[in-house]
């Protein structure tokens, strides 16, 4: 990805930034697109991993419906031109200005977290004279098998309404008349990068969509949410994921009856790969038992190694220094914030390296810049789109 000419390119910019290949993430989209596209499934992007108005845009483009968990995530989407009959509104919090401000912009739906939320979204859809269209959020208790803090599927987790809950949801919905059920929904995590994991997800969703239709609902929707993983390890070697796979066990092992849409949830796999932090090196220093490189990006700018010891390739820009070799130190790689946390790889194997040297923290397009924070009082994010260079 980084050839000599973008590297040129590239170290006139001050750091840190947000380096966005635009080129491969419409690539991206396409895949995900026609690999969606030819099975007759809807995508809806998870607005969360990104929020950045040009990736925006181009997830527009592309045209994928847009999945979001704030008041203000739906008013973004709608401001870039989403249509709302294509956004989804999840979030086990939603607060009574944000359902009420997403039914006035008549949304897509609802995935509703739980049976108290349920009753709320029906009093203000009442105010509003509407009936909101809401798919149930269902914990099913599948293990995504990947870090604990991004399982979001298990009974131990906050997320949706538990199996034995479902009876109650049922009664509270019949006592609900401004609330239509339409579908089902699942989100058992992210980075999963086993598909077996959404065999077994399919299996509960049978389960469960065959459970409603004995009680006489009739859903059009199954939305199994995202979770597709990414290779953070060789992001060179696999900048798109595997769409057409990850596609291919949902048509395969899901089972919907006449007419039900399946809807997906993607964040990740679409915007990843497209994204790096591109970083200089303050200072080297020597230690007795490390060496560190300094960075003049810090867990301010990406938290994701900070917060949940995420590995990111970090990848030297800057030539390897003639009569060496591109693993000949061990580094730890870390930032200015005073947290020793604040580390973006342990040992990492480069190049000698010295001040002003250019390094790519990779794979850093989701999950990202939406992280950011101004701990440290921090300057504001800064970006570098491949159309400008
Ligand atoms: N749908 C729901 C309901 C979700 O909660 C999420 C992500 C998605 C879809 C999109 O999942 P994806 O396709 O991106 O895996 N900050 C963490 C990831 C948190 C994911 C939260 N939910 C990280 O940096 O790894």
């Amino acid at each position: 990805m980084f050839n000599s000419g973008l590297i040129t390119a590239l170290s006139k910019h001050e750091t840190p930034f947000y380096y966005y290949d635009l080129d491969l993430l419409a690539q991206t989209l396409d895949a995900a697109k026609q690999a969606s596209a030819e099975l007759g499934f809807h995508v809806h992007y998870a607005l969360k991993a990104n929020f950045n108005e040009r990736l925006l845009k181009h997830v527009l483009e592309a045209g994928f419906g847009a999945d979001c968990v704030s008041g203000n995530e739906v008013k973004k989407a709608i401001d870039i031109g989403f249509d709302p009959t294509k956004i989804v509104f999840a979030g086990v919090g939603k607060s009574d200005k944000e359902i009420t401000f997403a039914l006035s912009q008549n949304i897509f739906a609802f995935n509703v977290e739980s049976i108290q939320e349920l009753h709320i979204i029906d009093q203000l859809a009442a105010n509003q004279g509407k009936k909101a269209s809401v798919a149930l959020r269902i914990n099913p208790n599948v293990d995504a098998q990947t870090h604990h803090y991004i399982t979001t599927g298990l009974d131990e987790n906050k997320f949706g309404i538990a199996h034995w809950e479902l009876a109650d949801a049922i009664e509270a919905l019949r006592s609900c008349p401004h609330i239509e059920l339409i579908g089902i929904h699942f989100h058992i995590g992210s980075q999963i990068t086993d598909l077996n994991v959404f065999k077994s997800l399919c299996v509960k969703v049978n389960e469960l969509n065959n459970w409603f239709d004995e009680r006489g609902f009739r859903l059009k929707v199954l939305n199994v949410g995202g979770g597709l993983g990414v290779d953070y390890h060789e992001p060179d070697a696999r900048p798109i994921p595997d769409f057409k796979s990850y596609f291919t066990v949902f048509s395969d092992f899901l089972e919907r009856k006449a007419g039900q849409e399946v809807h997906f949830e993607l964040g990740r796999a679409l915007v990843s790969q497209c994204g790096s932090l591109v970083s200089r090196v303050l200072y080297v220093k020597n230690g007795i038992k490390k060496n560190f490189l300094i960075l003049d990006a810090g867990m301010t700018e990406l938290m994701r190694p900070a917060l949940y010891q995420a590995y990111h390739h970090i990848q030297k820009l800057s030539p390897v220094p003639a009569g060496t070799t591109k693993d000949q130190v061990h580094y730890d790689v870390v930032g200015p914030i005073c947290e020793s946390s604040d580390c973006f790889g342990k040992e990492v194997q480069l190049a000698p390296s010295e001040r002003g040297d250019l390094i790519a923290i990779r794979t850093a397009g989701a999950y990202g810049e939406v992280m950011a924070s101004h701990y440290n009082l921090r300057n504001e994010i800064r970006y570098v789109y491949s159309d400008q260079l």
